[in-house]
């Protein structure tokens, strides 16, 4: 496989640490350019986090003494050194989407983990298990742009990262209504128990703006495209709730499901047992083996025992059963920040690289 110069936009934070972490032995991509603010901007890497770092492992040695740039201001050197770049940044969501669009103006490919650009018509916001051919808009999107290479693609938020998956492959039954409640790791706010001691032993029921991405992300994913974009799916109604709860890593949902025409247990346990996506047929490098990881025992999955399966990239289901309500409920879970976001970004990467779109 060809070898991709990449640059990492947001390197310093919470997910850009991630990027860098998984980065570091990437068989097809080479971390060639960090950016961050320009508080951050002509430090080493090791400098500008320094007592940041998050990461259970180390930070890379490959990219202690990279000097950082100005992701806004350095657009053009960075555009010259990097086949494409991952951005993670804390920004305004006016000035990502301009950001983004300046990046790839400049004939640089952006895999983006912001939500900015989500719900742009013609930028694919992409779980390759699941929509891999929504990246073929990204011709529209070049022409609209006036780029030759240069394009957006996105990531989904984390939150649905473990439903959609496993509702996914049942959705040819005729999904009418979805329910569910999520129960979100404090990673995903940028946290870690040292900088919010409070959420130790607490429940805190709002996390802004995430039951709206929970009911409208999965419409745009299972929508289809039609001319020059994207079009939402106009059913399932899906109503969420999304609390933040004391765990490190790892975002639980709680789903009930109700269907046209109802398939018996042991069906959805084979089509769950069965699904694999275009990742694993092509072997992308970050793709889990086991897509979907059903649990018998009914205590499971569990955040802490489960998150990291298949190196956080698998999504873990358990507890399915008949509802009185609805059809039926169960319980999944999946890494917030490895499938959720940095991950998820690098599988994406993959697919797009395995596509040809970074050539
Ligand atoms: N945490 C998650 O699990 C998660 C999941 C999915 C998506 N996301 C999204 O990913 C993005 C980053 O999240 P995060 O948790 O990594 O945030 P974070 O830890 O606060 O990091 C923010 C990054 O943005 C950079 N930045 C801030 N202002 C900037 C500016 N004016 N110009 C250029 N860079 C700037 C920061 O650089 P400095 O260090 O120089 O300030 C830092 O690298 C957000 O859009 C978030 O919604 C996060």
């Amino acid at each position: 496989m060809k070898q991709y110069q990449v640059g990492i936009i947001g390197a310093t934070g919470m997910v850009g640490q991630r990027f860098a972490t998984l980065l570091a032995e990437h068989p097809w991509f080479h971390v060639a350019a960090l950016a961050a603010s320009p508080r951050s901007a002509g430090k080493t890497y090791q400098e500008a986090v320094s007592n940041r770092w998050a990461m259970a492992v180390p930070m890379p040695e490959s990219m202690k003494n990279m000097v950082l740039f100005d992701a806004t201001a350095d657009i053009e050197k960075i555009a010259g050194m990097v086949d494409f770049v991952f951005c993670a940044v804390d920004m305004k969501k006016d000035e990502i989407r301009a950001l983004e669009e300046r990046y790839a103006k400049a004939e640089c490919p952006v895999v983006s983990n912001n939500s900015a650009h989500r719900f742009t018509k013609d930028v694919p916001m992409v779980i390759p298990e699941v929509n891999p051919d929504h990246i073929e808009i990204i011709e529209s999107q070049r022409k609209r742009l006036g780029t030759k290479r240069g394009f957006i693609a996105v990531k989904s938020n984390c939150s649905i990262q473990s439903y959609v998956p496993a509702l996914s492959p049942l959705r040819k039954f005729g999904i009418k209504n979805i329910l569910a409640c999520t129960y979100q790791a404090i990673s995903g706010a940028g946290k870690t128990f040292e900088t919010w001691p409070d959420i130790v032993d607490n429940l805190v029921p709002y996390i802004g703006g995430e039951e709206e991405k929970s009911e409208k992300e999965p419409l745009k994913v299972w929508g289809k495209i039609e001319g020059d974009e994207i079009v939402s799916t106009d059913s399932p109604l899906i109503t969420t709730q999304c609390l933040r709860v004391p765990v490190s890593d790892g975002h639980t949902a709680a789903v009930f499901v109700s269907f046209e025409n109802k398939p018996p247990k042991e069906e959805i346990l084979g089509i769950w047992e069965d699904f694999k996506g275009v990742p694993q047929q092509l072997e992308l490098p970050s793709a889990p083996k086991q897509f979907i990881h059903y649990f018998q025992e009914d205590d499971r999955p569990q955040a802490k025992l489960d998150r990291n399966l298949e190196n956080g990239m698998a999504v873990s289901v358990g507890r399915l059963r008949e509802d009185t309500m609805f059809d039926y409920k169960f319980v999944c879970l999946s890494h917030n920040t490895l499938r959720g976001a940095a991950g998820g970004g690098v599988l994406l990467a993959e697919l797009l690289a395995a596509k040809g779109y970074f050539d």
